[in-house]
């Protein structure tokens, strides 16, 4: 089962995916993850998706695409992949058609209300980047693997802004483009954690091979 998961930044595909990867049994494959462990290992990679990261814009395509494609490639994946973060423009969609078939895209529609709040209040692990959020998290620990809890560097609400300006100009587009190919999704984003999850599964199916 490969899918893709859509949505502004702050609806929680992050939040999401690694339940359905579990439920699933396919890898959780996030490219801001990917990008973010790439700069704490202060990595070429790192250095430079954080210039693109920090002002809240796209890494560009020629790299982000064959990071992906190099990573779906791997044997993990010939069972699926659960995408979080990829496609995040029509060029990537095309090009993620040429090396992996999507078999849904589950689009997380949610309303700016409940998205600030989401984003302002987000902590990850600095360790092994699991999500909480302080309303139902107000410790400063993972409870994981015990790290540390710090916010995102592009969780100011400066950087959202321009991130929601790049998601509706850029990524939105996908919508029609995943709904044109019969493969769109639609969830309510903006109830409980796992009311979503639910909802999710309702529509994917509970068994996948
Ligand atoms: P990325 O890491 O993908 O960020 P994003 O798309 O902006 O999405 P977020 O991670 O902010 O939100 P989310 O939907 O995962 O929400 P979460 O589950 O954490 O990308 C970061 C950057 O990397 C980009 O800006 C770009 O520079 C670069 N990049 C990444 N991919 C790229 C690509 N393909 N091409 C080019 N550049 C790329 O939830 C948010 C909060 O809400 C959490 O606190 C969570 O606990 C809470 N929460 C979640 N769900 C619920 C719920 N149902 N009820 C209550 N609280 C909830
Ligand atoms: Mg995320």
């Amino acid at each position: 089962m490969r899918i893709v998961l859509l949505g502004a930044p702050g609806c929680g595909k992050g939040t999401q995916a690694p339940l359905l990867a579990k439920k699933y049994g396919i890898p959780h494959i996030s490219t801001g993850a990917i990008f973010r462990a790439a700069l704490a290992d202060k990595t070429e990679l790192g250095v430079l998706a954080k210039q693109y990261m920090d002002e809240g814009k796209l890494v560009p395509d020629t790299i982000t695409i064959g990071l992906v494609k190099e990573r779906l490639s791997q044997p993990d994946c010939k069972k699926g992949y659960i995408l979080d973060g990829f496609p995040r423009n029509v060029h990537q969609a095309e090009e993620l058609a040429t090396f992996g078939n999507v078999d849904a895209c589950v689009y997380f529609e949610i309303s700016m209300e409940t998205l600030a709040p989401r984003i302002t209040g987000r902590r990850v692990c600095e360790k092994c980047g699991a999500t909480y959020h302080i309303s139902t998290h107000p410790s400063e620990t993972c409870d994981v693997c015990h790290g540390h809890l710090i916010q995102r560097a592009d969780d100011s609400l400066e950087t959202f802004t321009k991130r929601m300006s790049v998601y509706e100009k850029e990524t939105a587009p996908l919508i029609d483009f995943y709904q044109k190919h019969g493969l769109l999704k639609t969830i309510n984003a903006n109830q409980s954690v796992d009311e979503v999850s639910n909802d999710i599964v309702r529509l994917l199916g509970e068994n996948h091979d």
